[in-house]
């Protein structure tokens, strides 16, 4: 099965669906990325922060790189120029490739002037270090600050990776996005499992004959997004990929946008949100 690609703004095109790594360690995350790459999967988001880029080269090293999407990110704490090129050259060691196809700002630190990190990652595009740039959590007030800059330097920012799925569905945010032709990437799409036991969502899985987590990554699709879930069993990993090729009616699409409750789960006390924060996980789906 081919999955279906999007087109960056300018340059390269990123799978629709892509497996998360995030808590994926060791020997098991080696073991379900070379899963993954048999099954379908060519999309792979990883962080330097994740401390797993040495396991996904191991399960990726026998795959042709060209038909592999790669993600990385630089954190918080690499965004001074110089600092953000190491830790670009750091994740494509430990990869084991000479480019990433995306490469991320993790994560906006209001204490490092964003034209700094931008300038850093227009040098890494212009080496082909990275196809394309871009940013993660990021909010339409830094999305507001950092374009112009890009646009000074001549780059273009191709994609924001947020928290999103039927309890955050972060309209605004995303509507932003696409009047400025960046991608939108969905992460914890399946809302970290949790969302999985709601009633309307079984409710509409049921109808349709598919399980709660095809019907949430049907929905995140459905409008508009890229939705990287986790998944560390074969089963879970099948289970996510047949999700194209049939539509969630406007009805149905509209009770799971009814669920919203601007419920944030990922809001570390470094996070520049308004609202929540001060936690990785919120309590709220125990
Ligand atoms: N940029 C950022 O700041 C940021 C923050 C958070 C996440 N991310 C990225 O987004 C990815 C996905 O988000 P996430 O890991 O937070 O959460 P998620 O993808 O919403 O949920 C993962 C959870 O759902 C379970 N699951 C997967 N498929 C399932 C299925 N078909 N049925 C039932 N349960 C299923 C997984 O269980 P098993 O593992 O047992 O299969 C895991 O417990 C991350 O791995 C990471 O790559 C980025």
């Amino acid at each position: 099965m081919q999955i279906p690609t999007v087109k960056f703004k300018a340059g390269n095109s990123i799978p629709l669906l892509g497996l998360g790594t995030w808590q994926l360690t060791g020997k098991k995350c080696i073991e379900t990325i070379k899963i993954a790459l048999e099954i379908g999967y060519t999309h792979i988001d990883t962080a330097e922060i994740y401390g797993n880029q040495k396991e996904i080269r191991e399960a990726i090293k026998d795959f042709p790189r060209e038909k592999l999407f790669l993600t990385s990110k630089a954190w918080i704490k690499n965004l001074e120029f110089e600092k953000a090129i190491k830790a670009c050259k750091k994740a494509l060691a430990e990869l084991g490739t000479n480019y990433l196809d995306l490469y991320l700002i993790h994560w906006p630190n209001k204490k490092i002037p964003i034209e700094n990190t931008l300038k850093a990652f227009a040098e890494l595009q212009k080496k082909g270090l990275a196809r394309s740039i871009g940013v993660s959590n990021f909010t339409i007030p830094h999305l507001e600050e950092a374009l112009p800059k890009a646009q000074e330097l001549g780059i273009e920012i191709a994609n924001n990776q947020c928290e999103f799925h039927p309890l955050l569905y972060q309209k605004k945010l995303l509507d932003y996005c696409k009047n400025k032709e960046i991608i939108f990437t969905a992460y914890s799409p399946l809302g970290r499992g949790g969302i999985l036991k709601n009633p309307v969502i079984r409710n509409i899985a049921e109808k349709y004959k598919k399980t709660p987590a095809q019907i949430c990554l049907k929905w995140v699709l459905q409008k508009g997004a890229v939705a990287i879930p986790k998944a560390s069993s074969q089963l879970h990993l099948q289970e996510n990929l047949p999700v194209f090729n049939w539509q969630l009616s406007g009805q149905d699409e509209k009770a799971i946008d009814l669920l919203n409750k601007n419920q944030r789960i990922i809001a570390p006390f470094f996070a520049e949100f308004e609202g929540s924060k001060g936690s990785f996980l919120g309590n709220f789906y125990k």
